[in-house]
């Protein structure tokens, strides 16, 4: 035997116990790693088996590694859906903070597996109502949930469409987690929660910072109560965000923020020009880089095509000699184009304060309100998109 498949217990028929074992050692990793806090939850991942949730073939091992799972990807290869990972699974539940008797929404039903461990939290007594814009995976979803009827007969109820415009027909809903990313948050979203209700989901802010965010409503405004570090798929269909990622040549993408398809082509054509060893760059943490980025629009990430992380920048459209980029790599300052851009990149690094973004908190207002005078101590920085405008504020200890 060359494989030894054979003898490997995760490879024969699953036992129960052999999954009920795996399951196990996940949950306790997930608790030392602070992912996994509190009782409820870890009864709800515990009940749960994620096996039933990942694609046919799937290894147990697999099932039970605290990885995502791919469930579709689209025709370039690159995921559309997946088994979101464990950790952040277990997370994001515990910012929702579910009680008994909630009614919930999902956006992004997925696999159904966080379904399932919602309607494990909130029990017969509430409901989860779970919305996803993909029909087969939805058709899927509904097969795997109907047969194992968790939370002991929990009301299910799953609809196909577009997420973004929630579930008006059984609103208003306690608490609302939403399990795809977006760049702002839905008006439906708030509107169709409860007053005091909870939101968690993840929000992008500015590249490389992206925030599960739990907020509660408050009248007109979302208040952040948690928050916490991701990584999302990006919502698809009518109101997708551009693709935060965009390819540049040799092999390289770049993360900015709103970047037009005119800035773009000028940083292609900055990148390909080669850049100029500008001297040492100042040290630029990943805590001084959010709060870099969270203070300036123009930062910009070079990545691999495929993720995987190069060069921290900043771009100027209009710097007073043309367009010019300046990057952050193996601590040297390369500059393309307009050399202010450099200039600009240092002193931005210098003045950055070392952001830890789970001591930020967030506030969405609608875009009439009036937004109020920042608390005097610590850093406050405005983001602005089209549904909501995001006060966010930093306090070091
Ligand atoms: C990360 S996966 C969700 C994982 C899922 N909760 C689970 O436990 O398997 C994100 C899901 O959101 C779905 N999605 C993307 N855009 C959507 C939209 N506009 N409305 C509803 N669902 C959407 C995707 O098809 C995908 O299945």
């Amino acid at each position: 035997m060359e494989s030894g498949e054979e003898h490997d217990p995760a490879h024969v028929q699953p036992r129960d116990d052999t999954a009920a074992r795996l399951r196990r050692r996940l949950l306790d990793g997930l608790r030392s790693s602070g992912q996994l806090r509190s009782p409820d939850v870890e009864r709800a991942m515990d009940a749960v088996p994620r096996e039933l949730f990942t694609p046919p073939g799937t290894d147990l091992r697999e099932a039970y590694a605290d990885r995502v799972v791919v469930l579709a990807t689209d025709s370039t290869g690159s995921p559309i859906s997946t088994v979101s990972q464990p950790a952040i699974v277990a997370l994001m539940l515990e910012q929702l903070d579910v009680r008994a008797g909630h009614r919930i929404l999902e956006i992004g039903t997925g696999s159904g597996y966080n379904t399932a461990l919602l309607a494990e939290l909130t029990g017969p007594r509430g409901s989860v109502t779970s919305i996803e814009v993909d029909d087969s995976l939805l058709a899927s979803a509904a097969a795997r949930l109907t047969d194992l009827a968790p939370g002991e007969g929990t009301p299910l109820d799953l609809r196909r469409g577009d997420g973004w415009l929630g579930v008006p027909d059984t609103a208003p809903y306690d608490r609302l987690e939403s399990t795809v990313g977006v760049d702002d948050l839905p008006p439906a979203w708030r509107t169709q929660l409860a007053d005091g209700g909870v939101l968690v989901a993840p929000l992008w802010l500015r590249p490389g910072l992206e925030l599960s965010l739990a907020m509660r409503r408050e009248g007109a405004l979302l208040h952040s109560t948690s928050v916490e570090q991701c990584g999302f798929l990006q919502l698809r269909g009518p109101h997708a965000a551009d693709p935060h990622s965009r390819a540049l040549g040799q092999g390289l993408a770049v993360i900015g923020e709103g970047l037009s398809t005119k800035q773009l082509e000028m940083v292609r054509t900055l990148t390909d020009t080669g850049g100029t060893d500008l001297g040492a760059a100042p040290r630029l943490s990943e805590r001084r880089w959010w709060g870099l980025s969270l203070s300036d629009p123009r930062t910009l990430l070079i990545t691999g095509r495929h993720g995987g992380h190069v060069a921290w920048g900043l771009f100027d459209a209009d710097g007073p000699d043309g367009a010019g980029l300046a990057v952050v790599h193996d601590g040297r300052v390369i500059g393309y184009g307009d050399g202010n851009a450099a200039d600009v990149l240092r002193q931005r690094v210098e003045d950055a304060p070392p952001v830890d973004p789970s001591r930020l908190t967030v506030t969405a207002y609608p875009p009439d309100a009036t937004i109020p005078a920042p608390p005097s101590r610590g850093f406050s920085w405005r983001i602005t998109r089209e549904h909501h405008r995001y006060r966010v504020h930093w306090q070091p200890e």
